[in-house]
Order: C-alpha cells, then structure tokens, then sequence
C-alpha cells in the first residue's frame, strides 16, 4: 500500500512498453492497483508515462476548434454516429478515435464496420484529410497512440482489472490527450450496462478523468447518464447504424436524440463555438449532409442497404400492463450472444445481428404483443440468447405510476 514514486511509474509503464516487465508481473501491479487504489499524483503520472510511451497528434493546422467526445461504453450506445457528424455541422472539427467492442458493451467501429465498403483503418494523412474537408472522422487510433495502454488494456481485460477506477481514468485519458483534442466531454454512463453500476462511482471516474484533462491544458467536461436500460431501440451493428440515420433524418428515438443535443451543446460550447443550433442541424439535414460525406471519404456507400440477419426471434410479452423496467445489461449480453460482440479481440461480428426492442421502460403493453425480436445468422443461439434475457424486464398492473431515470444525472465541470 505504498505510494509509487514517478521514477518508479516511468521506468514500468516504458518497461511494461518494451517487454522487459513480462505479462505475468504487470497482471500483480495491476491486481494491486484495483484492490489498493492510487492517488491523484500517482495517476496523472501513469497517465503522462502512457502517453509519452507513443507519439501525439497535432490539430493545429485545422481552422476550427476541436471538439471530442468519449462515452465510457454502453448497451445501444449509439451517438457518437449522429454527434460527430452533428456537431461538424455546428462548426467544429472532430476527431473521433474509437474502439471496438469488447464484452456486453458495442463498439462505435464495428458499428460503421456494417456499411458497405467503409474503412476504420486510416494513415495519419488520411485521418487528417477527412477532418479538414468533412468536420468530422471516425476512426481507430492508430497503433501509435499510447501503446502501453493497448498493451495494458488487453492485460487487463484477461485479468479482471478492467474495473478499477485509476486504470480506466488513465486509459481514456491517455488516448484523448495523445489524440491531441482542444476541447473533451465525457459521458460516463452508470447503471447495469454500464462499467460503473453506481452514481458514487461514476462521479469519481468522472472527477477523475476532469481533473487529468483539465491539468493537461484539455478543456473537459463529463456528463454522467443513464444506461440502466439500453439507449434507444436498438442494440446490435446495422440496427444501431440504421437507428442513427433515422435520427440524422431528424427522427429516431427521443432518448437518443435527446443525449445527442446535450452533449453537442457541451462539446460546442467547450469548443468556443456559441449560437449554434444542434436541434435546427438535426432537423435541417445539415448533419445528414455531414454523415454522407464523411461515410463516403471512407469509402463507405451511405445509400447502400444494411446487412439483415438471416433469422429472426420474437419475444412476447408475458402480462399486460405498464413495463416498468428492461435491463441493459440483460439486452447487452443478449446482443452480443447473438454475436453481434466478441469473446476474444480477434472474433468476428455479425453486422445484422442484435436485439430490436419494441417497448421501452414507461410504455403501456398487452400480453401477448412483440418485445422484442432477437436477429442472427445463427439461430443455434437463440436459447443461450434468451437464457440471458430471462427475467429481464417487468409489466406493473395497468395504470401503475412510472417516472422514467433522467438521461443526464449530473454534470461535473
Ligand atoms: N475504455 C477504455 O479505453 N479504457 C478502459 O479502461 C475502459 C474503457
């Protein structure tokens, strides 16, 4: 339980970096780290050491503000798709470096992955052509970019360390300020699809993460929202691609839409950029125009159909009444049994499959009608699917009062 020193912290993360501290060490200093916690200098430390372990982009060259956007990872957490090519639209710049999947919780690359032809795999001159001539990129971060966290993060996830708050505080935040954005905001999600399950926790990784972007000079504000039941209809690569068109068409799901303009309006207003309109972009197809071009500068077809899955699975719901909860986390793992998520960073995914809901929590439903439908290429898991969604939601008597979890819960600044 005592403190690392910076000598200390530097020579491991470069050590860890290059192989010298092998797998087996760094899995113990990680074990000690979830289970003992470490202190705030001790964390803005281990963040630089991974940041200097890789190179750092650079934006300077762009005549608008940058403006970035991290969501710590959700079930049907969608809205990066909308909200980079939204707040383009709006005036600035983002470059929006994103992961894949891993686990219950979707990843924005597999998602675009869905679109005929798109590429996630972009040169540096590449990422920056997009950002100039389109506002906005989404891409994966470069092998470059704070490779000792990618290392570390696959360590972790094999080890049960993911969760500690230090290492994820660092991770994120290591990526965003290598990435070089001026201007960040956080959506920390809490709930049961959500790697923090409680508000406490979720305002600690939020502080925390403020705290290192604000000292390294990175204006950065966190929102913590709701992911105690999936965000829109849709969990699953395709589903999750089409419901965000529907929303660029200036429709779609009011949840989605709603946490769309909260955190364009924030990372507008981190950016400098006032009296802009995120819900007149929305609805005056200038996002969409956004979206287009910047599909298309991937070599994506925004007009091409989207992957269907070969088989389909209703379920009904069991008694009338006023559904009064529907589990992300249930949903999450549903999706990714499906195989719309993988086991290992190697697997594949399937673009169409995922879960498809029907109802959402507050909605009247009778005995009987759709739930939600279930899409896979491969119907052998359908049970393992459904064994997951078992007891997964509840239908109160009819006339049952609800009051829907806000979206956002708090913002910390
Ligand atoms: N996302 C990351 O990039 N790192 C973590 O540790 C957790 C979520």
């Amino acid at each position: 339980r005592g403190e690392l020193s910076p000598e200390q912290i530097d020579w491991v993360i470069d050590a860890y970096t290059r192989g010298i501290v092998a797998d087996e060490q760094m899995s113990a200093l990680a074990m000690a780290i979830l289970l003992n916690g470490m202190n705030r200098a001790e964390i803005a430390r281990w963040t630089a050491a991974m940041i200097a372990s890789g190179e750092r982009m650079n934006f300077d060259s762009l005549s608008r503000p940058t403006a970035d956007k991290h969501s710590t990872g959700g079930v049907g957490d969608k809205i990066t798709l909308p909200l980079a090519p939204l707040v383009a639209a709006c005036g600035a710049a983002v470059p929006q470096l994103s992961g894949r999947g891993l686990g219950h919780t979707g990843g924005t690359l597999d998602k675009l992955e869905s679109i005929p032809g798109w590429r996630a795999l972009l040169s540096n001159e590449e990422m920056l052509n997009v950002l100039d001539t389109t506002g906005a990129v989404i891409c994966a971060a470069g092998d470059g970019l704070a490779p000792a966290d990618k290392k570390l993060y696959a360590l972790r996830d094999v080890t049960g360390t993911v969760e500690a708050i230090p290492l994820i505080a660092s991770s994120i935040m290591s990526k965003k300020i290598a990435e070089g954005t001026g201007s960040l905001v956080l959506d920390v999600k809490v709930g049961s699809g959500a790697f923090m399950k409680n508000i406490e926790d979720a305002r600690e990784l939020a502080s925390t993460m403020v705290a290192l972007g604000t000292d390294s000079g990175v204006k950065t504000i966190a929102l913590l929202t709701d992911m105690s039941t999936p965000l829109g209809l849709t969990a699953g690569n395709a589903l999750e691609v089409r419901e965000s068109v529907e929303v660029l068409a200036g429709g779609g799901p009011a949840d989605v839409v709603e946490l769309t303009i909260a955190l364009a309006q924030e990372m507008l207003t981190a950016a400098g950029i006032k009296d802009a309109d995120p819900a007149k972009a929305l609805a005056d197809g200038s996002a969409m125009d956004v979206w287009r071009r910047m599909i298309s500068a991937q070599g994506g077809d925004p007009d091409a159909a989207l992957p269907v899955a070969r088989e389909q699975h209703v379920v009904t719901a069991s008694a009338s009444g006023v559904l009064t909860r529907l589990d992300a986390y249930a949903v999450g793992v549903g999706a990714w049994r499906l195989g719309a998520g993988r086991a290992r960073k190697e697997d594949p995914v399937q673009a169409g499959a995922g879960i498809e809901l029907h109802a959402k929590p507050g909605d009247t439903v009778t005995a009987g009608q759709p739930l939600m439908t279930l899409h896979t290429d491969t119907p052998e898991k359908f049970d393992y699917a459904l064994a997951s969604l078992e007891g997964c939601y509840d239908v109160a008597p009819a006339g049952t009062a609800f009051t829907a979890n806000p979206i956002v819960l708090d913002r910390i600044a």
